[in-house]
């Protein structure tokens, strides 16, 4: 069955590693996804944004990652990535979620705060996990937008309250990472990682993990960070294959043939980042 977060994130936080949250946007990303953890004997969260969950349907989106978690027989969470509303979260976790992300990052902090809340004491009683989010992340994800100019960091004093005052199971606070692909490199606070980290029992979680440097990722583990989301790089990496293949043969109709070099690619993706954030063999 699929499994919360606390399955895993305690341990990510005592033994300094990182779980990846990888998100699912169709069968041939879940796949990808659970064939690489298997080889790592590795825990992960799917992720499934709001639109992904539109684009797959709820009962496939549910069906596919119970699927996975059967076959593997490896911890796994199914996760709401960015969920904008309570009534969105009880949608998913009254059709099979294990966890959900509250993102109430566009609301004030009181507000935020209360929010949160509510969302963390319905999904308490179920057994279902709850990230919630500080700061806002800059970049393009879905319909969610903002401006990297607009991006905040997260102010440390407020997030050890939000996280005082809702007992999320997983905080996700904006520390200089955007989503989607960056232009140049990205400048991540480490200090504001360490000093929330330091203070709060649960790990920080870092949104926006596709193309930032290795070495990034490894002190922003050291500093404090036990989850870490990935989706632009699986998306690069599926179109580039399928392009390639499209572009090999105009006479290709059979879709399994370019599907094949694009689950293949996203596997190898997802292989190296569980390597990097050191969650092989934590299953
Ligand atoms: O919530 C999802 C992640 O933050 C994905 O970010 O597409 O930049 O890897 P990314
Ligand atoms: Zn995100």
């Amino acid at each position: 069955p699929l499994v919360s977060m606390n399955e895993f994130l305690p341990k990510a936080k005592a033994n300094k590693f990182a779980v990846g949250q990888f998100n699912m946007n169709n069968l041939e990303f879940a796949q990808a996804i659970v064939e690489a953890a298997m080889e790592e004997k590795s825990p992960f969260i799917y992720g499934v944004s709001e639109g992904a969950l539109k684009y797959m349907g709820i009962e496939f989106t549910v069906a596919i990652a119970e699927a996975a978690a059967k076959k593997s027989g490896l911890p796994i969470a199914l996760h709401l990535d960015h969920g904008s509303s309570f009534e969105v979260a009880m949608k998913c976790i009254r059709a099979g979620f294990s966890s959900v992300m509250f993102d109430g990052s566009h609301y004030g902090l009181e507000e935020n705060i209360e929010l949160t809340k509510q969302v963390v004491k319905a999904a308490r009683a179920m057994g279902v996990s709850v990230e919630g989010e500080l700061g806002t992340i800059g970049g393009v994800e879905d319909d969610l937008s903002v401006d990297e100019a607009d991006a905040t960091m997260a102010k440390p004093e407020e997030a050890i309250r939000f996280y005082e005052e809702t007992g999320v199971d997983c905080l996700a606070i904006a520390v200089g990472t955007a989503h989607g692909m960056y232009k140049g490199e990205p400048k991540i606070h480490y200090d504001i990682i360490q000093q929330v980290a330091d203070a709060i029992p649960v790990p920080v979680v870092l949104h926006g993990g596709s193309g930032v440097p290795d070495e990034a990722i490894r002190l922003s583990i050291a500093a404090g960070v036990g989850k870490i989301n990935v989706n632009t790089e699986n998306q690069v990496a599926c179109t580039e294959a399928i392009r390639q293949a499209l572009e090999a043969s105009a006479t290709v109709i059979d879709p399994r043939k370019y599907l094949t070099p694009a689950r293949n690619a996203m596997k190898a993706v997802v292989q190296e980042k569980i390597r990097l954030f050191g969650s092989s063999n934590q299953a």
